[in-house]
């Protein structure tokens, strides 16, 4: 299947459900070209084709203009309730929420996608504060917008977002992460998408379709748990290091590798009273490592699951994204892992980052206008 080709059309089927997610939407395979044309100027004003990524760690937002922006998923703020107004300095965004030591930084798109939806107010002045970061401006003229939702996001958070997105952009509708990144990458044929981010590890079989939740395997182990598993085997070795998660994910941001023997890594180790030139190149092999052995047996797991006829096609188109697939050797690692399972061929994302909201970004150009007049109906 090219997708360089719109084939897939997505339309609405049921006027009730609508907008909330791809699955709710039928599936036509039109085979004709559906580009959208209504990115050329309409009154005078091009509109405007956005796809976000909105993680736990970071913010990726790309648009039809070139825009391309990334940003963290972080708020600091005073005491427990959210600041009635955001022009207040107080509050931090991003990058300077989490460099800042004097509060503990939030992370409110973990606290929707654990359920607390009750208090919309910092995701959606999050997402406004990258919009403008990002010098995307949504007052003059048509706006369209796909976000990506991870695998088992429930309703609620489907709708909260969407509902937020609906007063941001004329149009807006939520779309399953891993179909964004098959979508995006051309590959939408027997493929398997491993997205490794910040707090879950996604892998999904993409065959043609949009993935239903059997497709996926979402593990609670990504990013966050090498950096505790880094501070954990520090300690083992030195027993008064004082580290915090922010310098271990630096350290991993840094260093971070797996399998190859000729790294070495030094580093300002903080003790009680004192700091010390410290090597953590083992400990940190060993962190990185970690996370492995969930990818290697979600993907044979996932192999074994398929039909035997695409089992080889399978195994040889693994694509991993997010950005735990920056860690240094882990497309080399993963396949020698899967050498003694069948074998298996990794490709990389050349552009972790904005694997999700790139194919977020095409998708919302792809479909036809009658589509967003149906979604905004
Ligand atoms: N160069 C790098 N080397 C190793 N790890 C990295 C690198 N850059 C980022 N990471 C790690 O990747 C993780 C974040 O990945 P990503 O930005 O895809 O997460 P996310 O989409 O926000 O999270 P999630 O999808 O879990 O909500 C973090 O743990 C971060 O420390
Ligand atoms: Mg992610």
């Amino acid at each position: 299947m090219n997708t360089d080709l719109p084939q897939l059309c997505l339309i609405r089927c049921q006027t009730k459900i609508r907008g909330i997610n791809l699955e709710d939407f039928e599936q036509v395979q039109s085979g004709k070209e559906t580009e959208n044309k209504t990115s050329e100027p309409a009154n005078g004003q091009e509109v405007l084709y956005v796809g976000i990524d909105l993680g736990t760690y970071t913010i990726a937002i790309c648009t039809n203009k070139g825009t391309k922006f990334v940003g963290y998923s972080a708020i600091a703020y005073e005491g427990e309730q959210f600041p009635q107004s955001v022009e207040n300095e107080n509050i931090l965004f991003g990058k300077a929420a989490l460099e800042q030591t004097d509060m503990e930084p939030k992370v409110p798109v973990k606290d929707f996608l654990m359920g607390n939806t009750g208090n919309q107010e910092p995701v959606k002045f999050l997402l406004q504060h990258c919009l403008k970061s990002a010098g995307i401006e949504l007052d003059s003229g048509e706006s369209y917008a796909i976000i990506g939702v991870p695998a088992g996001a429930d309703i609620t958070y489907k709708k909260s977002i969407l509902g937020m997105a609906r007063g941001m952009f004329t149009g807006a509708m939520v779309a399953d992460e891993a179909f964004c990144i098959a979508y995006g990458s051309g590959r939408m044929e027997n493929c398997l998408i491993v997205d490794i981010g910040a707090s879950k590890l996604n892998i999904c079989h993409i065959n043609g379709n949009v993935p239903g939740d059997e497709d996926q395997i979402k593990i609670s182990f990504a990013g966050e748990n090498i950096d505790l598993e880094l501070i954990d085997l520090i300690r083992e070795k030195y027993e008064d290091a004082k580290i915090t998660k922010h310098l271990a994910r630096q350290w991993k941001e840094e260093f971070g590798y797996v399998g190859l023997s000729d790294v070495r890594c030094e580093v300002e180790l903080p003790l009680e009273t004192s700091s010390e030139e410290s090597s953590i190149t083992e400990e940190l092999r060993l962190a990185c490592e970690s996370v492995v052995p969930d990818v290697v047996s979600g993907l044979t797991k996932m192999i074994s699951d398929s039909q035997p006829d695409i089992r080889e096609t399978l195994r040889n188109n693994i694509y991993v994204c997010g950005g735990c697939s920056k860690i240094k050797n882990v497309g080399n690692f993963i396949e020698g892992e899967l050498k003694e399972l069948g074998g298996g061929k990794v490709f990389l994302s050349e552009d972790p980052d904005f694997a999700v909201a790139q194919g977020a970004r095409k998708l919302t150009e792809r479909m036809p206008q009658e589509f967003w007049s149906q979604v905004n109906s």
